[in-house]
């Protein structure tokens, strides 16, 4: 009985404590996605750790409206007002103040920072300054040098590589997954680094699987090390245990030691003297002098630098290259069930004043008489739509002041240090913007001029968000959207394709969401045969 009272008192502390904090938590006003959800962030993790994120948010948001409460730390929102406009254009921050917690360090590379793993948007926007010019529509659609160089790519490799296919025994048949993650990495690098320091994976199919398989095979180790990474480090600590296997390091840095070989050899380029303009190493030598400028100013010696560039462009190719790849799989995985939409989009390529046609002299059309076909942008937008390559969550933190989250009937005060989030997966799927939002209908992008001014917006620019969206969006978007357009252009200025095997096309449920199975087995066939 005494000890029974003892006990009551010891505990009975703990107890006013956590109701307290939960009485007085203005997320208990929003509605939780789960019964446990605004007492503790057990259930959230145990839903990421299982993979099944997003099915349970689109759940959530479904049946409980565009705000719900995740953890008692911790909000989804699914909509454009009061959502991604106040969170992303908005600019809150990737970590707070004290950067106790920033979800995005898991993407650091060689121990230093690069934009996107940056949690404070001050020092982001100074290294973002660096590049965005580069990168912009303007630049890209109109450079000279990654015109020569997705040329070559394309005529000297990717469309030889096809046509390979019809030298087997099953002629015309192939993985075309593979291929289309070859022929991205291969123009991204060739952008950052020059075309004689940049990969040729398309033409070195043992070299490619050895990336991918390195690329590949660390996807299932996140969980740990990115929401947990104090327990991570914890547990290796006091107890030795790896939540996350030695070979994931490894395989962390045999990827940096080959992305650390091209910048070597793209600074070798810089100092020796360009001999073919698409050897040029754009987005390198732009970064390279900016840093070491910026270390100038700092007086500081350059020579620290060679890392956080060998960072940054170990991001660009590791975002681009898989995020591209994934797109495609989809586009034509698409083109090949939907046939009328395939002989579209041929006879728009047709129209080409110098197709991309195996036989023909290797000149490629225009970048900006490519990015203006109308039916090949639709097709590339509606499955960025449909398949986006990150369809998030996008973990963002609450401002210290706090934010109204939420709009019309249900606004919500959320207070800062709340992590906060959107989804481009779920908003997407938004049926009022997007009529049989489960529809892969390239067509709803011809007729926007039939809308009216607000809900062409609505699916334009404000329901889309394939690249996010405010000063953190996607700094690649242009170089994606030019580097896809021409891949696709060039192979269906040439083939058709029909599916052999799609088993396991779904998308993961992950931040980055490619196919469940690497696999797409495609038939070409020949367009003049
Ligand atoms: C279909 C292709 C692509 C998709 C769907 C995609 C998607 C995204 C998204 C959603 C973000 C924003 C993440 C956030 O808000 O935190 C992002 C950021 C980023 N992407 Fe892409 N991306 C693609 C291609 C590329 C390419 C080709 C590059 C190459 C340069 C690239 C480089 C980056 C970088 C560096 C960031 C971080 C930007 C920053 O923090 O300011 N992406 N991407
Ligand atoms: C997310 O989940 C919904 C519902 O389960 C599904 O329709 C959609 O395809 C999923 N999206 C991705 C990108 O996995
Ligand atoms: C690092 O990459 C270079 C090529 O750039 C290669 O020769 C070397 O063997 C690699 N080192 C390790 C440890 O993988
Ligand atoms: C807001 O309330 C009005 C009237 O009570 C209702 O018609 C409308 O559907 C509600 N909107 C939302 C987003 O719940
Ligand atoms: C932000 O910091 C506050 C105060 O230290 C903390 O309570 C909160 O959990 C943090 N939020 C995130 C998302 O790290
Ligand atoms: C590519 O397509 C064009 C026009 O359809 C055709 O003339 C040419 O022979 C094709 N080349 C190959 C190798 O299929």
């Amino acid at each position: 009985m005494r000890l029974a009272t003892i006990a009551v008192l010891l505990i009975a502390p703990f107890v006013a404590q956590f109701v307290y904090k939960w009485w007085t938590n203005p997320l208990r006003k929003i509605p939780a996605a789960h019964p446990l959800s605004h007492f503790t962030s057990l259930w959230i993790n145990y839903v990421r750790w299982r993979s099944v994120e997003n099915a349970t948010l689109r759940r959530a948001h479904e049946q409980l409206g565009p705000v719900v409460c995740l953890g008692p730390n911790e909000v989804s929102v699914n909509c454009v007002k009061g959502g991604i406009r106040e969170i992303y254009v908005g600019g809150f921050e990737k970590a707070n103040l004290t950067e106790s917690f920033n979800w995005y360090a898991f993407f650091t590379n060689f121990g230093e920072p690069n934009m996107f793993s940056t949690a404070r948007n001050k020092a982001h926007s100074t290294r973002k300054r660096m590049l965005s010019n580069i990168y912009s529509k303007s630049v890209i659609t109109a450079s000279p040098v990654l015109l020569a160089q997705v040329s070559t790519i394309l005529y000297d490799r990717f469309l030889p590589r096809l046509a390979c296919a019809f030298s087997k025994e099953t002629p015309g048949v192939l993985n075309i997954n593979p291929l289309l993650n070859a022929a991205t990495m291969d123009i991204i690098s060739a952008y950052i680094f020059g075309l004689k320091s940049s990969s040729n994976l398309i033409d070195d199919p043992q070299q490619l699987s050895w990336f991918l398989d390195l690329y590949n095979s660390r996807r299932s180790f996140n969980f740990w090390p990115q929401e947990l990474p104090a327990l991570t480090a914890f547990v290796k600590k006091w107890f030795g245990y790896r939540l996350v296997p030695q070979w994931v390091d490894k395989a962390n840095k045999d990827i940096e030691n080959w992305t650390h070989g091209m910048c070597e050899s793209a600074a070798k380029v810089m100092s020796e003297g360009v001999a073919n303009i698409a050897d040029a190493p754009i987005v390198y030598e732009q970064l390279s002098g900016a840093l070491a400028k910026e270390a100038k100013k700092a007086s500081q010696d350059g020579s620290g630098h060679s890392f956080l560039a060998a960072s940054e462009v170990l991001d660009q190719i590791a975002a681009g290259f898989d995020t591209s790849g994934i797109t495609l799989t989809y586009v034509l995985h698409e083109l090949s069930r939907n046939t009328q939409v395939q002989a579209r989009l041929q006879r728009e390529l047709h129209t080409l004043s110098s197709p991309i046609l195996l036989s023909s002299s290797p000149t490629l059309p225009d970048g900006k008489v490519v990015d203006a076909l109308p039916y090949l942008h639709a097709v590339i937008w509606e499955t960025l739509r449909l398949h986006p390559a990150i369809p998030g969550p996008q973990p963002r933190v609450s401002p210290p002041q706090g934010c109204l989250l939420g709009s019309d009937n249900s606004t919500y005060y959320v207070p800062g240090g709340v992590r906060v989030s959107a989804s481009a997966g779920l908003l997407h799927l938004n049926e009022e913007v997007f009529s049989q939002a489960h529809e892969w209908k390239p067509e709803r992008w011809l007729e926007l001029e039939k809308l009216n001014e607000d809900k062409r917006r609505d699916m334009e620019n404000r329901w889309f968000w394939a690249f996010g969206s405010g000063g953190r969006m996607c700094v690649g978007s242009h170089l994606a959207v030019y580097q896809m357009k021409y891949i696709v252009a060039a192979l269906y200025s040439n083939y058709t394709t029909a599916i052999v095997d799609d088993t396991g096309i779904e998308q993961s449920d992950a931040y980055t969401a490619p196919p469940k199975n690497s696999e797409l087995l495609i038939r070409l066939q020949r367009l003049d045969s």
